[in-house]
């Protein structure tokens, strides 16, 4: 069986993938949704926010043989097969495959290789390296037995990018309120639709695979409104100007549907709007846990316990609406 994929993707930088995708790892694994999260950020955000910087410093001074993504795909760039990587256990149900800023020069290797998956001959090395991600992704997620991965990648429609979206079942689009974000949103759909169709021309000319492939699917699942990402100073109405469009914007271009007239809130496809969380954000870094696990003792009391404990009901919302659209189960079904 293929485990479900989850992307955060949007090439506009600063949106908040990488802060979704740590919070909402944590909060399936709490619901009991056994969730393996993977950095395919050749930043590596995510890689810290989850680890120390002592073991951040093992990780890529020191490594063990295939403790990044980077070290389970590197093999194919010489000779070498995939290994399985070693993931790190966060929590009961939460797994984590860490980044690594050496994953940039697999770049040029994805790059180079995809008109060669489109050749008569000599499939098995291109097709082998195109589908790594999801390879690493499907290794990892059978050895913890998870109902779920989440991916972060960074913000850009290059190789990398695109060999993650393919190994995508589902992609959710976190979103700003601004022009950059509504015409990057409107690139989106145009890159989504080229690669899963340029993909599904690729499998189409291996028709006897000898090794599974994704199926490139790149579902859309909804999109993210973010509030921090506009600025504080703002006046309301510029704020609502572009969040208003958003709905009307995500249907021509990434569904190529008719344009809706809805507010965010009232939209089935908005899937969140994430607020500001302001000062709870570095309290939340210096402690190394998600808002919503901060106490007292961090220094979240009065109207910050509050803000705390509305964090987790929407992160939770958030989660079963995911979990409704995607249909993975939990660990204790
Ligand atoms: N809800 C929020 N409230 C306040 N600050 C936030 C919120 N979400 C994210 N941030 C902050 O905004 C910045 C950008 O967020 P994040 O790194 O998650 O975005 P990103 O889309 O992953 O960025 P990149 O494109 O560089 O990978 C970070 O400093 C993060 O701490
Ligand atoms: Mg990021």
């Amino acid at each position: 069986m293929t485990i479900p994929v989850i992307t955060f993707f949007n090439n506009k930088g600063g949106v908040g993938k990488t802060s979704l995708v740590y919070h909402l790892a944590y909060i399936l694994a709490e619901m009991r949704v056994r969730v393996v999260a993977i950095d395919l950020d050749p930043q590596a955000n995510l890689t810290a926010a989850f680890l120390s910087e002592e073991e951040l410093e093992s990780l890529w001074e020191t490594p063990e043989p295939v403790s990044t993504i980077f070290r389970a795909i590197a093999p194919l760039s010489a000779i070498g097969d995939l290994r399985e990587p070693d993931l790190r256990r966060i929590s009961q149900d939460l797994y984590f495959l860490p980044g690594d800023v050496s994953l940039s020069g697999f770049e040029e290797t994805l790059s180079e290789v995809w008109p060669a998956s489109m050749g008569d001959s000599n499939h098995y090395r291109p097709f082998r390296i195109l589908s790594s991600f999801w390879q690493i992704a499907q290794m990892a997620g059978k050895k913890v037995e998870a109902d779920l991965i989440l991916v972060d990648v960074g913000p850009n429609l290059g190789a990398i990018n695109r060999s993650v979206l393919i190994a995508s079942s589902h992609v959710i689009i976190p979103l700003g309120a601004d022009l950059f974000s509504l015409q990057g949103l409107k690139n989106l759909g145009p890159t989504l639709r080229t690669w899963r169709t340029a993909w599904k021309k690729r499998i189409d000319n291996w028709p006897n695979p000898e090794f599974d492939l994704p199926k490139g699917e790149m579902q859309p699942v909804g999109y993210i409104c973010q509030q921090h990402s506009v600025r504080l100073n703002r006046p309301v109405k510029a704020y609502d100007k572009w969040i208003n469009r958003i709905p009307g914007v995500y249907r021509e271009a990434i569904l190529q549907q008719e344009t809706v007239d809805l507010r965010p809130e009232e939209d089935p496809l908005c899937l969140a709007t994430i607020k500001h969380y302001r000062s709870l954000v570095p309290m939340a870094q210096e402690y190394r846990k998600p808002i919503f696990f901060l106490t007292p003792a961090d220094g979240a009391i009065g109207s910050h316990a509050n803000a705390v404990k509305e964090a987790y009901l929407d992160f939770q919302v958030l989660a079963k609406k995911i979990q409704a659209a995607v249909g993975f189960s939990n660990v204790l079904k």
